[in-house]
């Protein structure tokens, strides 16, 4: 008969499964807004409404397609200017958006064609007034900045090991017929949350790391539901551990074995 080293659901008073339960539950809950959460943050960066690993690379790394003064003169606000101030813009923009020529040239152009619209009184529109104001349109979008993203950083280790702590907790008390497999279980989602981190910082300088942002995620998530539909169907549905396992009285725990059982 196999000696066993931890204490299953079955054992567990009707309190401390119902604590589970609940806390389960409303992880669980949280887990399904934190997906929605990353959904709306990332979804649709590419232009096209799925999530993607291109989303995933604009996120963190930022997009090579220009800045968002050039996608409007090539696109919607194209009509607003004839063609060869539209050209002197773009190039302008190109070359770096040097202060002298806003103030000789360039500047005049937005004063004529575009403060109409883009001026300070108007909230819902860009502000053209000022070279400050252009820039904000005018630079290069890179993505989450370092600040952030060790802002976020240090959010996501705190938080992430508390939840996966309290989950892996209430599923240690699972039986699994491999133990090195319920391990490994455990073990991932731990390896995930710093290796999603990691991949962060690693995307802005290599694109290829989205995927392993996207794989430490599908690590994190799957493990979660592994744990989540185990630990309850242990606790609830089939609650009896298979018969060769050993009975209660037989467990060996440090606890146990201290208090005298
Ligand atoms: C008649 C009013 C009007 C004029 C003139 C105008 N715009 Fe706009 N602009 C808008 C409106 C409305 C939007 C928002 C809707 C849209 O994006 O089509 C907008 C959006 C923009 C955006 C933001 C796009 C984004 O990424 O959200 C930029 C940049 C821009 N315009 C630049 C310009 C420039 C440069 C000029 C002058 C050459 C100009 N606009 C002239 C009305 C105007």
């Amino acid at each position: 008969m196999s000696q066993r080293h931890f204490i299953h659901f079955s054992e567990l008073a009707l309190s401390r499964k119902v604590l589970f339960t609940g806390a389960l539950c409303t992880l669980g809950f949280g887990y399904l807004f934190a997906m929605a959460m990353v959904w709306i943050s990332h979804a649709g960066r590419d232009g096209s409404e799925m999530l993607s690993v291109k989303d995933v690379v604009i996120a963190y790394a930022g997009s090579d397609s220009g800045t968002r003064l050039e996608g409007a003169l090539k696109g919607p606000m194209s009509k607003m200017l004839p063609a060869n101030e539209n050209l002197q813009v773009v190039e302008w923009v190109l070359k770096g958006t040097n202060k002298e020529q806003f103030d000789s040239k360039i500047g005049a152009i937005f004063e004529k064609r575009c403060v109409v619209c883009h001026n300070d009184r108007n909230p819902h529109l860009p502000s053209l007034e000022s070279y400050e104001k252009v820039l904000k349109v005018a630079e290069k979008d890179t993505g989450a900045n370092y600040h952030t993203l060790i802002r976020v950083s240090h959010i996501h280790l705190f938080g992430l090991t508390f939840i996966f702590f309290i989950v892996t907790f209430i599923f240690s008390h699972a039986y699994f017929r491999r133990e090195w497999l319920k391990s490994v279980i455990i073990i991932i989602p731990f390896i995930s949350i710093c290796a999603d981190i990691v991949a962060w910082f690693l995307t802005k300088v290599n694109h290829d790391f989205a995927l392993m942002v996207i794989g430490a995620g599908a690590g994190m998530g799957s493990c979660f539901g592994i744990m989540f539909v185990v630990s309850m169907w242990q606790m609830w549905i089939s609650r009896k551990l298979p018969e060769h396992i050993g009975k209660g009285d037989e467990v060996i725990d440090e606890d146990v074995v201290e208090s005298g059982r």
